[in-house]
């Protein structure tokens, strides 16, 4: 029996570092059903992490089956769904051949650090002090130049693909965008301003590539993609159970959730808690330059003739990635949800503090030599402290990118709002409030990520008029956390964190 009903429905596919999900919400915002498929991280040196590019379009088209059939089971029509939108891990690389439509190497992803030595090479280069001025980011090896730059160094492959005019270099969202549109038989080849302001090559002023930075990394502009803003149509589903919907939504994913989270007006900001912590700072029409290690970024440019809208970002690489390592590398839990539980079970790490740098160490620090490091073990120390101190390491790294805006001289956050996987353990949100010092917000639907791609898809489509009217939608219930540390012992904890920090630093040296 079909279900007669006056809704339309939009679908988004969220494709994270470790899942990719398809999630179908209606025109309230209200998710309905979705699917959820994790994929394998290939590790084939300490500090390297890939992705195999067919399995990530693979895990894009079953979770797309599997939960258009879920849809179906509830009484609905697949026809019902008159959009797509698209939000993916940022910064992680890909290039492929345009004759074949084959990936030319594995996707080096955006925490794996094989371009320690590419940065320090790029760093002594003339002009290099322009660079982050410019684009807005630092030279990292967190971000999408730098891992090219690695793939034209080292991948023949790519070199020769670059010769001979057939390479397409792009970030998921260009490769998803590509493959779901048709691959080598008329696949779109686009990325949108949100992913294209990750790369390096964008100037913050043009909104555009910039000839000096293509030099700088020397890239030449034929790999590139088409920027577009991130809610057009860029095309349509070539196949599958949504063959001809129009994919109309388009940001990275930690863009997305500020949207879904609908932080539209300048001061507002968000942190999700994934692989790693991202915390975004929405600061309008202007983009801020950071004295303090945080990142100036394009949040989103909600269609062709809307202005760019920017935003503060600060990155922690390492948040629920600490978590799954203790898990599949320890052995200290058996499934992600224990970690809460485990920590919860004691009121504090017995001095344990846990730099969780297991990428090096992004916002504000910058440290790529950086490594994971615990100090302050005793004969008293166990799991549960380890836990904790896995938790608070993600809060604390959290504070110091909150202390870094403040000395941004931006407007203190009043109240942080939160989502991400990390966010689902209570203990966790308390540590971040009694670290932060300020109220936690956390909402009851917290799949803000798809749901901002939705709504980037949705306004393209027309279901929703303008970022007003998603502000007036049905408010997402939530629940909050209030600080229950006085200042004296937050500063304390937070003095030995920063002398933890230090101890993390170069490790080797003698
Ligand atoms: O910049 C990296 C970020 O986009 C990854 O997000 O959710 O996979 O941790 P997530």
């Amino acid at each position: 029996q079909r279900k007669n009903c006056d809704k339309v429905f939009i679908g988004s596919i969220d494709q994270g570092t470790t899942s990719t999900r398809f999630l179908i919400f209606d025109n309230d915002g209200v998710l309905v059903t979705s699917h959820q498929l994790e994929f394998d991280q290939i590790y084939p040196q300490p500090g390297w992490i890939e992705h195999d590019p067919i399995d990530l379009i693979k895990s894009v088209n079953k979770c797309m089956i599997e939960a258009v059939r879920k849809f179906e089971m509830m009484g609905y029509e697949a026809s019902a769904i008159k959009t797509i939108g698209v939000t993916n891990q940022r910064e992680t690389v890909l290039v492929w051949d345009k004759n074949t439509g084959k990936a030319l190497y594995n996707a080096l992803v955006w925490c794996d650090t094989r371009t320690a030595p590419t940065v320090k090479k790029l760093r002594t280069k003339e002009g290099s002090h322009k660079v982050a001025h410019m684009c807005g980011l630092p030279l990292a090896t967190y971000f999408a130049g730098v891992k090219l730059r690695w793939l034209i160094e080292n991948v023949s492959e790519v070199r020769d693909a670059i010769k001979e005019e057939r390479a397409m270099f792009g970030t998921v969202d260009s490769w998803i965008l590509y493959n779901l549109t048709g691959g080598k038989d008329g696949g779109v080849h686009v990325t949108d301003i949100s992913n294209a302001s990750r790369t390096m090559f964008v100037n913050l002023e043009t909104q555009a590539w910039d000839d000096w930075l293509l030099e700088f990394f020397e890239v030449p502009r034929h790999v590139l993609p088409k920027i577009v803003s991130s809610s057009e149509h860029y095309g349509d589903m070539a196949s599958g159970p949504l063959q001809g919907v129009p994919i109309q939504g388009c940001l990275g994913d930690q863009q997305a959730a500020m949207v879904g989270q609908k932080c539209f007006s300048q001061g507002q900001a968000k942190c999700t808690y994934g692989t790693g912590a991202f915390l975004l700072f929405n600061t309008g029409e202007s983009h801020v330059t950071s004295k303090n290690g945080l990142l100036s970024t394009i949040l989103y440019k909600l269609g062709p003739d809307a202005p760019v809208i920017y935003a503060l970002e600060g990155s922690v690489a390492v948040a629920g990635s600490a978590v799954k390592w203790l898990q599949n590398n320890i052995g200290l839990i058996k499934s992600e949800k224990d970690i809460g539980k485990l920590a919860a079970q004691v009121d504090d790490t017995g001095g344990v503090y846990f730099v969780t740098a297991l990428s090096g160490l992004f916002a504000p620090y910058w440290r790529d030599d950086a490594r994971g490091t615990i100090v302050g073990l005793t004969n008293f120390t166990n799991k549960r402290h380890i836990a904790r101190a896995t938790l608070e390491a993600v809060c604390f790294s959290t504070r110091a990118i909150i202390d870094a805006m403040r000395n941004d001289a931006l407007v203190p956050l009043q109240i942080l709002k939160v989502d991400g996987g990390l966010s689902n353990a209570d203990t966790a949100m308390q540590i971040q409030s009694d670290v932060l010092g300020i109220e936690v917000e956390r909402p009851a639907m917290r799949e803000t990520t798809a749901l901002g791609a939705a709504f980037a898809a949705g306004l393209a489509a027309g279901i929703w008029k303008s970022t007003d009217e998603l502000t007036k939608l049905t408010v997402n219930a939530h629940d909050t956390f209030e600080p229950k540390i006085d200042e004296k012992k937050r500063n304390k904890k937070y003095k030995e964190w920063e002398a933890a920090v230090e101890r993390s630093y170069d490790w080797t040296r003698v």
